[in-house]
């Protein structure tokens, strides 16, 4: 059974990945209202992600006889001024949920809890991922620059990411 405290600290995780889930699908709204459809793709695909990540948590905390709270989710922002603007927002909204993992492990070593230990260290290993995705398209985009032509190229690049459902275990 898994102890209050850990418990709540998981709820607020949830929210956290909801969240992250709501400020993407807000980003994906700015770049369909831009028509850079490709950007919209990868974004829909975080989306999806982030619902992920959430349900992983939700499920564990279920499995572990926890009572699963849905807290309400802020209301993200709605306008950047360019895809950089966004992608910066996004590595630092990363960075952000990277020291949240980090202090969610540090409420399941104080608890003692080693199935949640081991179990959030997909997560771990996720952030670095999440981070490294964020950071390599602000690079791609520092080196477009203003060009437009070759932003219409990274968008169909970034057209063709898909969806494949994680396994979190
Ligand atoms: Fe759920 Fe983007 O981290």
């Amino acid at each position: 059974m898994i102890s209050q405290k850990m418990g709540n600290a998981i709820n607020d995780q949830i929210n956290a990945e909801l969240f992250s889930e709501y400020l993407y699908l807000s980003m994906q709204a700015y770049f369909q209202r831009i028509n850079l459809l490709g950007f919209a793709n990868w974004m829909d695909v975080q989306v999806k992600e982030e619902r992920a990540h959430g349900m992983g948590l939700f499920n564990h905390l279920i499995e572990r006889g926890g009572k699963v709270e849905l807290l309400a989710i802020d209301k993200p922002k709605t306008d950047w001024s360019s895809a950089l603007e966004v992608f910066e927002a996004a590595l630092e909204h990363e960075q952000f949920v990277t020291g949240r993992i980090n202090s969610l492990v540090t409420v399941a070593e104080e608890e003692k809890d080693r199935a949640s230990i081991s179990f959030l260290d997909w997560y771990v290993k996720e952030q670095v991922e999440e981070e490294f995705n964020a950071n390599s398209i602000i690079q791609s985009l520092k080196l477009i620059g203003p060009d437009a032509n070759a932003l219409l190229l990274l968008d169909k690049d970034l057209a063709a990411r898909t969806f494949v459902a994680p396994v979190i275990a």
